[in-house]
C-alpha cells in the first residue's frame, strides 16, 4: 500500500469514527427512547447524496470536571450543507450521544459557521436541536457560544427564513435560540421545551414536575404557542420541514418558488354560495372556504393547536406561495383574542418580510371583552396585529365573508390598513358592531319606556330590523370605496388569483427609519 492509499485508508476509517459520535452504546439508547441519531435525521431531511459535512473534526478545548479525557470528533453537532428539493440549504443537528448535545464553545463555533454561510449565500438554515443547553463544564465560554449564536438568529431574521426542529429534551440556549427563529417544530412524546429540566426546577423551586407536563409538544403547540407543530414522530417532523420550504423563498431578496397545479385558475365553487348559514349566530368552518379556493386542496396550517379561533397557513393559488389568515368561526365565534393576535400578528411579519402575499378571511365578530383579557393585556396584544397588518407591504387582498365589526374590522387587513384590494361577499356585515348590541345602546332609552313586553319585543324587532338594513350589509362600505366590489362567493378564488397577479409588482412604501416600535 503506498503512501498516500495509507493516508486515505487512514481518512476513512477517521471518518467512520467520527460518525459513531459518543458511540456505539449511546445510539442504542438514543435509539430505545425512540430517537434517531443526529445524522439518520440529516439523513431524512437531506436530498439523497447531497449532504457536505463541515467540521467533523472539531474538538472541544475544555479541560475542567476531566472533560480533557474525552474529545470526541465533532463535539456534539452535526453541521454542513445539503439540498431540500434541489434547493440549498444549511444545517446544524445536535448529537445527544455526546455530552447530551451540550453546547461547548467549540460547539457555537461549529454552529455560527453554519449561520454565517446561509446568511453570506442567502439560503434557509435548519437546526434539528437536541440538547441540554449550555454545557456546565465549560461556564461562560458556553455562555457566550449561546450569545454568538443568539446574535447571528437576529440579525438572520427577515433575512433568511430559520426553521427549528425540537428532537429531545431541550433546555436553556437550546429552546432561546429555536424561539428567535420562524418556526420551531416539536415531536410528541420525545421532545421538550423549557428553560430547564424538572430535576433542576425541583432543587430550585421545589416543584415536581415531568418533562411532558412542563414542556412536552401538546403543551407548547397547544397551551404556550411556542411550538408551530406539534408532529407525530421525527420522520413526520421533517416531512413538516421539507413541505414548509417549498412554500418560502430562499431569502428576502428572492421569490417563493412557483408550484405549477393542473387546479384551473378560474375554477369557481358553487358550495360556497350555500355555505353562510341564515342565522347569524350558527358558525360554518372556514376550514371549508380556504380548502375551496387554494391549489388542489393543499394548505399547511401553522400552530393548528393554538387559539384555533383564527387560522393561519401557507398555501398555493395560481401556484403562486400565499399566507392565508381566516377568522374561525367554529371557534369561539372567530373572536379575537390575546392568543389569537399574537399568533396572526406573528405569522403576518413573517410572510411580510419573506414577500409572501397575504389573503385574509374575514369573519370577526370583534375582540373579547372582559377582565380575563384586559388584565392580560388585550389593548396591547391586539395591537400588534394592528401593526403588523399595517406595516405590511406585501399584497393583501382581503375578503369579508359576513361578520366584520368594529376594531377587529379595522384589524383584519382594511382598506385603510393599506389593504390593496378588499372584496365582500354579499353576506357580509361591516359594521360598528352587530344588531343586537347596537339598538341596546342606540334606543335603550326607548325600550325602558316601553312597559308592554309583547310591544317591547316588537320595537326592538323593528329597530334591529333599521339597523340591519342600514349596516348589516356589504353596500355602505362599497358605497363609500372601503371595500373594491362585492364578489359572488362562488367566485372568490379566481378573483383573489386575478388580484395576486395584478398586484404582483407592487412597491413597497415605508417611512424612513431605523425600525419601528411594535407593542411587544
Ligand atoms: C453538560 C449535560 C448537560 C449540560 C445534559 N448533560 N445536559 N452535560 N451540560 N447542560 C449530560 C448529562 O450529564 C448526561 O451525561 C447526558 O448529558 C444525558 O443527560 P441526562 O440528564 O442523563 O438525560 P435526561 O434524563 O434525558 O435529561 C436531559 C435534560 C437534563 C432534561 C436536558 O440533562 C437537564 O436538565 N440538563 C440541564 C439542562 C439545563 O439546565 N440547561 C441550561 C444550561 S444554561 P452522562 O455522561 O451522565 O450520560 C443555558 C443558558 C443559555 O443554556 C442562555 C439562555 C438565555
Amino acid at each position: 500500500m503506498s503512501i498516500q492509499q495509507e493516508k486515505i485508508k487512514d481518512l476513512v476509517e477517521r471518518r467512520s469514527s467520527a460518525r459513531l459520535g459518543g458511540g456505539r452504546k449511546r445510539i442504542e439508547d438514543q435509539h430505545a427512547k425512540g430517537k434517531l441519531t443526529a445524522r439518520e435525521r440529516l439523513t431524512l431531511l437531506l436530498d439523497e447524496g447531497s449532504f457536505e459535512e463541515f467540521d467533523m473534526f472539531v474538538h472541544h478545548h475544555c479541560t475542567d470536571f476531566g472533560m480533557d479525557k474525552s474529545h470526541p470528533d465533532g463535539d456534539g453537532v452535526v453541521c454542513g450543507r445539503g439540498t431540500i428539493d434541489g434547493r440549498i440549504v444549511y444545517v446544524f443537528a445536535q448529537d445527544f450521544t455526546v455530552n447530551g448535545g451540550s453546547l461547548s464553545k467549540t460547539m457555537g463555533a461549529k454552529i455560527c459557521k453554519v449561520q454565517d454561510m446561509a446568511m453570506r449565500y442567502g439560503a434557509p438554515v435548519i437546526g434539528l436541536n437536541d440538547s441540554g443547553g449550555a454545557r456546565i463544564q465549560e461556564g461562560i465560554d458556553a455562555l457566550a457560544g449561546y450569545g454568538e449564536i443568539f446574535e447571528r438568529n437576529i440579525l438572520s431574521s427577515g433575512v433568511i427564513p430559520q426553521i427549528s426542529a425540537i428532537m429531545g429534551p431541550c433546555a436553556g440556549g437550546a429552546v432561546y435560540s429555536p424561539a428567535l427563529t420562524d418556526f420551531t417544530i416539536m415531536v410528541r412524546d420525545s421532545s421538550y421545551m423549557f428553560l430547564t429540566g424538572p430535576a433542576v426546577v425541583k432543587s430550585v423551586t421545589g416543584e415536581v414536575v415531568d418533562q411532558e407536563t412542563l414542556g412536552g409538544a401538546d403543551v407548547h403547540a397547544g397551551k404556550s404557542g411556542v411550538a408551530h407543530f406539534a408532529a407525530e414522530d421525527e420522520k413526520d417532523a421533517i416531512g413538516i420541514i421539507r413541505a414548509l420550504l417549498g412554500f418560502l423563498p430562499q431569502n428576502n431578496r428572492d421569490r417563493a418558488p412557483l408550484k405549477p397545479t393542473e387546479d384551473p385558475f378560474g375554477r369557481s365553487d358553487d358550495a360556497l354560495n350555500e355555505i353562510i348559514p341564515d342565522n347569524p349566530n350558527k358558525p360554518y368552518d372556514m376550514y371549508e372556504v380556504i380548502f375551496s379556493i387554494v391549489d388542489d386542496g393543499q394548505f399547511l396550517e401553522i400552530h393548528r393547536e393554538f387559539a384555533r379561533n383564527i387560522i393561519v397557513g401557507f398555501a398555493h393559488m395560481g401556484g403562486r406561495s400565499v399566507g392565508i389568515v381566516a377568522n374561525q368561526p367554529m371557534s369561539g365565534a372567530g373572536v379575537l383574542d390575546i392568543n389569537a393576535s399574537r399568533k396572526a400578528a406573528r405569522f403576518v411579519r413573517f410572510c411580510d418580510a419573506f414577500g409572501i402575499p397575504l389573503v385574509t378571511l374575514v369573519d370577526v365578530p370583534g375582540f373579547l371583552p372582559g377582565t380575563q383579557q384586559e388584565y392580560a393585556g388585550i389593548i396591547s396584544n391586539g395591537a400588534k396585529l394592528l401593526y403588523a397588518y399595517g406595516e405590511a407591504t406585501v399584497p393583501k387582498v382581503t375578503v369579508t365573508l359576513r361578520k366584520s365589526y368594529g376594531g377587529a374590522h379595522i384589524v383584519m387587513s382594511c382598506k385603510q390598513l393599506r389593504g390593496d384590494i378588499n372584496y365582500a361577499w354579499p353576506s357580509a356585515n361591516i359594521a360598528v358592531m352587530g344588531a343586537d348590541g347596537a339598538v341596546g345602546i342606540l334606543f335603550g332609552k326607548e325600550f325602558k319606556s316601553e312597559t308592554d313586553p309583547d310591544k317591547l319585543a316588537e320595537l326592538k324587532e323593528a329597530r334591529k330590523k333599521e339597523y340591519d338594513d342600514l349596516f348589516c350589509n356589504p353596500y355602505q362600505a362599497a358605497q363609500k370605496g372601503y371595500i373594491e366590489d362585492v364578489i359572488e362567493p362562488r367566485n372568490t378564488r379566481f378573483r383573489i388569483i386575478r388580484a395576486l397577479i395584478a398586484l404582483e409588482n407592487k412597491r413597497p412604501e415605508l417611512p424612513d427609519r431605523k425600525h419601528g416600535n411594535i407593542p411587544l
